[in-house]
């Protein structure tokens, strides 16, 4: 049966993973995969999280089934993060969240619904996007193109070309949008062009599909909605995937959500019954445990408050291994201007480094980035950093 099954190729970020836990050095460093570590080099176990735990522990619930579309108290939880507490949308009901596995499970229940809705669709993601993009909106059947987005000279948004692309595409085409932290680059649109944005989507008739995996991560929560807020005030249509796995520090409990936006509660009932068919043919209903913690903690102002000063924590730490970075290249006579650094937003930074740089950081020194450039700067810490400030400036030195 298996005979002819060939090897598929190791995934572009996990796969880092696999490969970074099989080297021996002691030195070695993961800069790979988007995951916050704190200064000793561990994941954190926000103590929002432990306080939510604890509780949780004593109480000892049941397991039963969960709804098809997961914990309400969550559900409603996450609406008021992307879409504000007093916001009108929610008061109109015109939005439906289901609880997912993570931000990718969120994307593919919208990518097996849109399957459905618009089966002759096609899919634009931004150029470069995070890998899993292209292979997620792939799998659920799609064909998928790219719309410009980076300047490599600039470091910036093309945003001229981003609009003439997006200006070409036909009524119903889906775009993915980085709400924030664009992952890989970390270059994001400002408020002024998230609005020009949200209005050629209305006049060309787009289907927007927000990717919001870091929010919290840029300025903080309210601020890092401003996407999906001005998507809501636009009166479009609109998907939006969310995720706790950085925010909340909760990556392998696989807590995230799809909300989705429709014209109206009617509307949003019959969308909500079509999204559950998609839940339980995959994977029935989702986990208690996650979703139970992050609504402890959403639900209950004294965590909440808690949450945000640790969420801030994170924030400002990589805030700091960004500045801290860039002054140990510079301290090393590197005379590439690395000062994009300390402007990019969010966990990585896309260093430039060219494919054949990353391989010799790996071979040379056992430090692991995405080969596209990209490295997460959440993993550096105090020790490490001296050590990964040599590596980068022997490697771009030739
Ligand atoms: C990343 O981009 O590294 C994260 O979003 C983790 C992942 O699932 O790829």
């Amino acid at each position: 049966l298996f005979a002819a099954v060939e090897m598929a190729p190791r995934d572009p970020i996990l796969g880092l993973n696999e490969a970074y836990n099989a080297d021996t050095r002691s030195n070695k460093v993961n800069l790979g995969v988007g995951v916050f570590f704190d200064d000793d080099g561990k994941i954190p176990l926000l103590r929002a999280v432990q306080a939510a735990e604890k509780a949780r522990l004593a109480a000892m619930p049941a397991r039963g089934y969960q709804p098809i579309e997961g914990l309400a108290a969550y559900n409603q939880a996450v609406q008021k993060l992307l879409f504000g507490a007093d916001s009108q949308l929610l008061a109109a009901g015109r939005v439906l969240t289901v609880e997912a596995l993570g931000g990718t499970g969120a994307l593919k229940v919208g990518a097996d619904y849109l399957k459905r809705l618009l089966p002759g669709s096609k899919v634009y993601i931004s150029d470069p996007s995070w890998e899993n993009h292209r292979a997620l909106f792939e799998a659920a059947g799609f064909p998928v193109e790219t719309y410009p987005y980076y300047d490599a000279a600039t470091r910036g948004v093309n945003f001229a070309a981003l609009k003439a692309g997006l200006g070409e595409l036909p009524a119903g085409a889906i775009i993915v949008l980085h709400a924030c932290c664009h992952n890989p680059t970390g270059a994001d649109l400002g408020v002024a062009q998230w609005r020009e944005l949200v209005d050629i989507c209305a006049a060309r008739r787009l289907v927007p599909f927000l990717d919001m995996a870091y929010q919290g991560f840029a300025d903080g929560v309210e601020a890092d909605a401003v996407a999906p807020r001005l998507f809501a005030d636009s009166g479009l249509s609109f998907f939006v995937s969310s995720s706790f796995s950085k925010s909340f520090s909760l990556y392998g409990e696989r807590v995230g959500a799809l909300s989705i936006v429709t014209a109206g509660k009617e509307e949003a009932a019959r969308v909500l019954s079509q999204v559950k068919r998609v839940i339980r043919t995959n994977y029935s209903n989702p986990p208690t445990h996650g979703g139970a913690v992050v609504a402890a903690v959403l639900n209950d102002p004294a965590l909440r408050q808690q949450w945000d000063e640790e969420l801030a924590g994170m924030r400002e730490r990589i805030r700091a291994m960004r500045s801290s970075l860039l002054a140990k290249l510079q301290e090393r006579g590197v005379q590439q201007d690395f000062s994009f650094i300390t402007q990019q937003r969010g966990m990585f930074s896309y260093t430039g480094l060219t494919a054949a740089q990353v391989e010799r950081l790996k071979d040379e020194f056992g430090i692991y980035a995405v080969s596209t450039g990209r490295i997460c700067l959440a993993a550096l810490n105090t020790r490490n950093i001296d050590y990964v400030a040599d590596a980068i400036a022997t490697v771009v030195k030739g």
